[in-house]
């Protein structure tokens, strides 16, 4: 079964074609990404209308570059899987029109995936991980904890309440001076800062619910840093590892809550898994490894390549779902917002 992936939710264009592999994992056979980073580094962010424009010139050729990396054609593929959401709608829209049509052109069937489904599943493409495991989702837009029981059942023990944690080492970055993606800039910098040198708060620690607050910590860090300017390097180096630090006292803090609730909602887990585009940083990755053996479970990150966006991701979720029966016609919307995971039954 050979399944083609097709991402186009945010700044990555991407298609990769994975089939099944060994011991329950995914065999990725092409995985074309092409970031679009440089085209917006210079507005400090992700601009809609650029990032479409991007995914229209190049998807076709990506998609193309992939079956040659396989050395395949269309006919051998099983299946075509798109991200159909959430994102930003004109990319999410060049994806699923780019997808339905290689469907219906090819005779195979469409699979419409969730972007953060496939996030949350790309453990078992990685590693064959066998449900119910508990996975932290954090990225540029969004940050959950979430009991992953099977393909398509989700249940969300914790959310952020206002930033997202990718959002968070963005705008810190912005504010502080340095690069877009802000993750890996502040996490560069962070490696030659002292953490302790200001007093940052670490916001909902000790709270009931598994539940994110970002928001006071990066306002807390802007009143430091006027507080001290004009800012010398190794004023940004201190920041930034102030702000890392306390991120990853609250990200153990949080998964403490949500390992505990766990078991009511899905059992005993098989292991701890970090997904999205923030789980490639080094200080959280070391954070969630030792709390993971500290309670007695395997812990499981994709390697940096599958961290971020990617075709890979999509083309298994396709093929997990496509295994099911579980295919869409093509009536299928783009979707700017699409919740994956529900709130625990009350
Ligand atoms: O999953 P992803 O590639 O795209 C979204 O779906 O959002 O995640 C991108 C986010 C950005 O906010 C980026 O700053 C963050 O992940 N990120 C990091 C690191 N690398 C990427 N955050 C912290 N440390 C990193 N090393
Ligand atoms: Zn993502």
């Amino acid at each position: 079964m050979n399944v083609l992936g097709i991402e186009t939710t945010c700044d990555e264009t991407a298609a990769a074609i994975v089939s099944p592999g060994e011991d329950g994992r995914g065999l990725i056979r092409a995985n074309e990404v092409l970031s679009q980073i440089a085209e917006h580094a210079a507005y400090g962010g992700v601009v809609p209308e650029i990032a479409a424009r991007a995914h229209v010139e190049v998807l076709d050729r990506l998609i193309a570059r992939a079956l040659e990396t396989a050395g395949m054609r269309l006919a051998d593929l099983d299946g075509i899987a798109v991200a159909a959401g959430p994102g930003l709608i004109g990319g999410v829209l060049i994806g699923l029109v780019t997808a339905k049509t290689l469907s219906l052109v090819a005779r195979r069937p469409l699979v419409a995936v969730n972007h953060l489904e496939a996030h949350a599943l790309t453990a078992r493409l990685t590693d064959g991980l066998a449900f119910p495991y508990l996975l932290l989702l954090a990225s540029g837009g969004h940050t959950q904890l979430v009991a992953v029981k099977g393909v398509g059942e989700y249940v969300r023990l914790g959310t952020t309440i206002d930033d997202a944690i990718g959002e968070a080492f963005d705008k810190v970055a912005k504010l502080l001076g340095l690069g877009y993606p802000g993750g890996p800039e502040v996490e560069r910098m962070a490696e030659a800062g002292d953490p302790e040198r200001f007093a940052l708060p670490r916001p909902m620690l000790g709270r009931r619910e598994a539940n994110f607050s970002l928001s006071g910590l990066k306002t807390a860090l802007r009143i430091e840093a006027e507080r001290i300017a004009p800012l010398a390097e190794r004023d940004v180096a201190d920041l930034c590892a102030g702000f890392q630090a306390a991120v990853v006292d609250v990200v153990v803090d949080r998964l403490r809550v949500a390992l505990r609730g766990f078991g009511a909602v899905a059992g005993h887990p098989t292991a701890l898994v970090a997904a999205g585009g923030v789980s490639a940083n080094g200080a959280i990755r070391r954070a969630l490894a030792a709390q993971a053996g500290q309670a007695g479970l395997a812990f499981v990150a994709p390697p940096l390549a599958l961290c971020g966006d990617n075709g890979a991701m999509i083309a298994w979720a396709g093929l997990e779902r496509l295994r099911l029966g579980l295919v869409d016609d093509l009536t299928a919307p783009a979707r700017a917002r699409w919740p994956f995971a529900e709130a625990p039954a009350a």
